[in-house]
């Protein structure tokens, strides 16, 4: 999506114009020529308008009126998700590019309300047709929009929201590719694409190297793959080497079969998605290197296929973890927490990070207790969960937090080994994953985000369409950009 500017009002006839209406709206505002919308407009909105509605026209603009909760406080989050139902309505009708009237609104600045039209028509601009050969009804995306009477002067923070939003859809078109497309060598090639940007690097530990480190646990749960096991390594240094280091570790399994603790189908189908995690601090570093943000963040991304052949690794096979741990697999499909449990011990021994926030689909016991609205958060870090909470209330990428205490972290104990990766039943599914990770960090302060019900929609709602939302990369871009405690 491209933003832009236009200091005059001037609408063509082949133009496509969005229009907020709202309790106290006046329709004198508007550009001259919307008579249409002058004599129709005021009983639109007062008919209690519930949708953005189309309005075509043959002598002037074709109008989209997109309706304001009538009565209710609006908020930056009406904004953002109206815009959002406005870009589809326009990509139903075939415009690939749409002009917009900046709505008038007490308690916002412009600026606030240009940026969250932007994240709304950007995000909700978003559809993915690589599967589609285009010869049927499949919408076109939206690709440009354009400020009408604005100088501009928050151009770049409109342009820098852009930026965001559209590596959010670069994320979701990851996630939401299939297998033969999406899989450890393309992760690694796309990643190898991001780390040119400058002040970024990559290292790949390859298969070879996670076993002379003895990463047992990864190399055990990549091993019957298609593609083989690797941990990505990026790194962003946009501040000073005396600085504080951020590391974000994504879970990447780019299909969870189960193991040989296989899924049933309808529980394996949209499986692809995860790698949800490793896509989202992929295109939150980016995003952050992009924007040139005046912090020190890597990225670490264990990538794996859970897959089902003679090499499987077993249920209640063993394994000591690269931090010396042993671990009893009491069920192969736990295997997000095998994963990042060498990837958190990697990002604190030998990055020496200072924070560790790890995003993963780790548990289906997460859509349970919170639905589709939230992801799930664990931390013992009071400030780490505020700054975090502080992003999801900005961003919208909502985040409650769930509890965590010793009580839970003896749930994993194990009669064979140091610990087991699940607990002798299905309570707290969502905290006794969060436990398990925490067994991995020592120093570094330490959050987890369990994003299994926030990254895939099974359903189209007001923000996002069916599938991939990308969540998770405006949330740790704006933390990045945030203070660090
Ligand atoms: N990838 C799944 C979690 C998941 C489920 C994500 C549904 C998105 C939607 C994870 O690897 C898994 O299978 N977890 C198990 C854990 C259990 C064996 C303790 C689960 O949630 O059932
Ligand atoms: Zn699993
Ligand atoms: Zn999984």
């Amino acid at each position: 999506m491209k933003m832009f500017f236009e200091n005059s009002r001037e609408i063509g006839k082949k133009d496509t114009v969005l229009v907020f209406t709202y309790e106290g709206f006046d329709f004198k505002t508007l550009p001259t020529k919307m008579e249409f919308m002058r004599t129709y407009g005021t009983a639109l909105y007062f008919s209690e308008l519930k949708n953005p509605l189309y309005l075509p026209s043959d002598k002037e603009a074709d109008l989209i009126v997109v309706p304001l909760k009538n009565g209710d406080v609006i908020e930056l989050e009406t904004i953002r998700s109206a815009s959002a139902q406005a870009a589809r309505v326009a990509m139903q009708h075939k415009n690939s590019a749409i002009k917009i009237v900046l709505p008038e609104i007490d308690n916002f600045s412009r600026e606030e309300l240009a940026v969250s039209i932007t994240e709304g028509v950007t995000l909700g601009g978003y559809v993915f047709n690589r599967y589609k050969s285009g010869d049927d009804d499949t919408a076109t995306s939206l690709e440009s929009c354009t400020f009408l009477g604005e100088t501009g002067e928050y151009k770049e923070k409109v342009l820098n929201t852009a930026l965001v939003c559209n590596n959010s859809n670069l994320c979701r078109d990851m996630v939401n590719s299939g297998t033969e497309e999406v899989n450890p060598d393309s992760i690694e090639k796309a990643a190898t694409v991001i780390a040119k940007i400058k002040n970024m690097s990559m290292r790949v530990l390859n298969e070879k190297k996670l076993i002379s480190k003895k990463m047992n646990l990864i190399c055990a749960v990549g091993r019957a793959g298609r593609y083989r096991p690797r941990i990505l390594e990026l790194k962003y240094k946009g501040g000073k080497s005396s600085d504080k280091w951020i590391a974000f570790v994504g879970k990447g399994v780019t299909f969870d079969t189960g193991g040989l603790d296989v899924k049933p189908a309808a529980g394996m189908l949209d499986m692809r998605y995860d790698m949800a995690g490793a896509a989202s601090v992929l295109y939150a570093i980016k995003s952050i290197a992009e924007l040139k943000l005046p912090v020190n963040v890597y990225a670490v991304i264990p990538l794996v296929e859970n897959a089902v052949d003679s090499q499987s690794y077993k249920p209640g096979d063993v394994f000591v973890s690269y931090s010396g741990k042993s671990v009893h697999v009491q069920n192969t499909d736990a295997e997000g927490r095998l994963i990042l449990a060498d990837a958190v011990t990697y990002a604190e021994k030998d990055l020496k990070a200072d924070y560790i926030i790890d995003m993963a689909t780790l548990t289906g016991a997460c859509s349970i207790a919170l639905g589709s609205e939230y992801a799930a958060l664990v931390t013992y870090d009071d400030k780490l969960k505020d700054a975090l909470v502080s992003s999801s209330i900005k961003t919208g990428e909502k985040l409650w937090q769930l509890p965590i205490n010793k009580a839970y972290e003896k749930l994993i104990k194990s009669d064979i080994a140091d610990i087991a990766n699940i607990s002798a039943d299905r309570k707290a599914g969502t905290i006794v994953g969060a436990a398990f990770i925490k067994q991995f960090v020592d120093k570094s302060r330490w959050a987890h985000i369990d994003i299994a019900s926030t990254a895939w929609a099974d359903n189209a709602g007001a923000m996002y369409g069916k599938y991939s939302t990308g969540y998770g990369v405006r949330l740790l871009t704006d933390f990045a950009s945030g203070p660090l405690l």
